[in-house]
């Protein structure tokens, strides 16, 4: 699949369009960013351990019946990806209280939820990602009132079998952020799962193996994301095609 004109430059990945109009390709940068852009920086090898997780689970996830928009690894930090038109929601699911809900709710950061929490925020760095809720989602004609129980039920299912498998590994999911889009008349799920966009805490010691690495200068982040890639993808896992 050959490359074409770059289409969008985000903050972590550069998508572009391919030789096929309803696929593109998503090239997973070495950047690293947190609050909103204001932090930066460029680790060598970072693209490619949250390419390979991607794919990882965007696999596992069609295998448990979840429609993505993963097609295949081009190279190891590169993938091609079903086009989609993408739903400007992050759509979050909380295992655990960290991070922005226990700044702004009274919650005990760590403390579990006995049903996990969706939250759902309208996707725009330059207002911040504000909360969003059902009434404003169908008044801006995001998603209709089904949509968004259908997107609530994928995110839970999302939810349920990547739980699991880290939990298997000792590592405790507590929360991740996920997007999607549509593809025709189907929502798909879209973007990346990746160390970028989870928290992950070590059931053992509690030390986290996620993006709070680089935000809170916990330690060396590109250690944790190499240790989660090696502790999550199965040596018979390529990937490339
Ligand atoms: N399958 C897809 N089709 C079209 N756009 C996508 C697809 N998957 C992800 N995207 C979008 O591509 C961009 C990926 O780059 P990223 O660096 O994550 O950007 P951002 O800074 O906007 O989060 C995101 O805006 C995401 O919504
Ligand atoms: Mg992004």
């Amino acid at each position: 699949m050959n490359r074409g004109q770059l289409l969008y430059e985000g903050k972590a990945k550069s998508v572009y369009l391919s030789d096929t109009p309803d696929e593109l390709i998503v090239a997973f940068r070495d950047d690293i960013t947190a609050f909103d852009g204001q932090k930066k920086d460029s680790l060598a090898g970072k693209g490619g351990y949250n390419a390979r997780i991607s794919a990882f689970f965007f696999t596992y996830l069609e295998e448990k019946g979840i429609p993505t928009h993963f097609m295949g690894m081009i190279d190891d930090h590169t993938m091609a990806v079903k086009r989609l038109n993408m739903i400007p929601l992050e759509v979050i699911v909380r295992n655990r209280a960290a991070g922005s809900i226990v700044r702004r709710y009274p919650f005990r950061e760590g403390q579990t939820f006995d049903t996990p929490l969706i939250v759902m925020d309208y996707k725009d760095d330059s207002r911040h990602d504000p909360m969003i809720n059902d009434d404003i989602i169908i008044a801006l004609g995001l998603l209709s009132r089904d949509e968004i129980q259908h997107v609530r039920d994928l995110a839970l299912a999302v939810n349920r079998h990547l739980k699991e498998l880290f939990r298997a590994r000792g590592l405790d999911l507590v929360d991740f952020k996920i997007e999607f889009g549509r593809f025709g008349d189907t929502i798909l799920l879209g973007d990346e799962i990746s160390m970028d966009s989870m928290r992950l805490w070590d059931v053992k010691t509690g030390a986290s193996l996620d993006k709070d690495v680089y935000r809170y200068d916990k330690g060396d982040v590109l250690s944790a994301y190499a240790k989660v890639v090696d502790m999550m993808i199965p040596k018979e896992f390529g990937g490339v095609q």
